[in-house]
């Protein structure tokens, strides 16, 4: 196992991973300095191009934002997610993964568990390919949000998920949103980090998209801790301009050639 990856698996136990979204060069700039790991989500089809879930999202969308963030990381570890219509089966998710990493020179590739798609997890970290699992509320694989492990059937199904991905190869395992006690029982039960999204402290480490914890995206559900509002502060700064153009205060004399 590559050098890199082995660093993530090691810090179980250890301490928190840190972990955010990136879909361009100033976001990953920045998160390269307090990240662990940058994902490059398929979040990006909600939070940045508006659509309604990640389920329209393309291969190229994908290979394109991460070849902005991955060329632009130094220190945190970049993964790349696989929309689901880019890994049904074995040929297929091998094939793509290895374009993804072949085009973005990302480290590793995300794939989300439909609690069928083991074998095929498998082929691609058996290619060579590092890969990120993802269990708990899956949105390739859902309509609507609903939080998961409420049952102790549940539980157990998702503790099963996580091993199995575990067998599977996959160096750490994203958690999303599943109940505290879940979390913890999922974490335990496994030798490589959790990172938790909406899923307790318990997690190995955390993640969130970017868009949401700094109040861009809209999008706020209880699980997202709003450590800024920048929609406000744009809108401001928006309409500052639009008054300074309007009456003639922009472009002064400093502004122009
Ligand atoms: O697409 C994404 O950003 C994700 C995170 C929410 C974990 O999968």
């Amino acid at each position: 196992m590559k050098k890199n990856i082995l660093k993530i698996i090691d810090k179980k136990n250890k301490r928190p991973l840190v972990c955010l979204t990136a879909y361009s060069k100033p976001v990953a700039e920045i998160l390269d300095k307090y990240c662990d790991i940058v994902l490059v989500g398929d979040s990006l089809a909600t939070a940045m191009y508006g659509m309604k879930n990640t389920h329209q999202v393309t291969l190229d969308m994908m290979i394109h934002h991460g070849i902005s963030v991955s060329s632009n990381l130094s220190k945190a570890l970049c993964v790349v997610d696989m929309p689901s219509n880019t890994c049904r089966t074995i040929r297929e998710a091998k094939k793509n993964a290895k374009l993804i990493v072949s085009k973005t020179k990302c480290d590793a590739v995300k794939i989300e568990c439909n609690g069928r798609n083991f074998r095929i997890i498998e082929s691609v970290v058996k290619s060579g390919i590092p890969v990120m699992g993802h269990i708990g509320f899956t949105p390739q694989y859902f309509k609507k949000f609903k939080v998961q492990g409420l049952l102790n059937k549940n539980i157990l199904k998702l503790i099963t998920d996580a091993k199995k991905n575990e067998r599977a190869g996959v160096f750490s395992i994203v958690v999303e949103c599943v109940t505290d006690f879940a979390a913890k029982e999922i974490t335990r039960s496994l030798k490589i980090p959790t990172i938790g999204i909406g899923a307790s402290k318990h997690c190995d480490g955390q993640i969130l998209v970017t868009d949401d914890m700094l109040g861009l995206s809209g999008f706020y559900p209880k699980f997202v801790k709003k450590y800024a509002r920048l929609k406000n502060i744009i809108e401001k700064s928006v309409q500052k301009y639009n008054k300074a153009v309007l009456t003639k205060k922009f472009p002064t004399k400093k502004n122009s050639f």
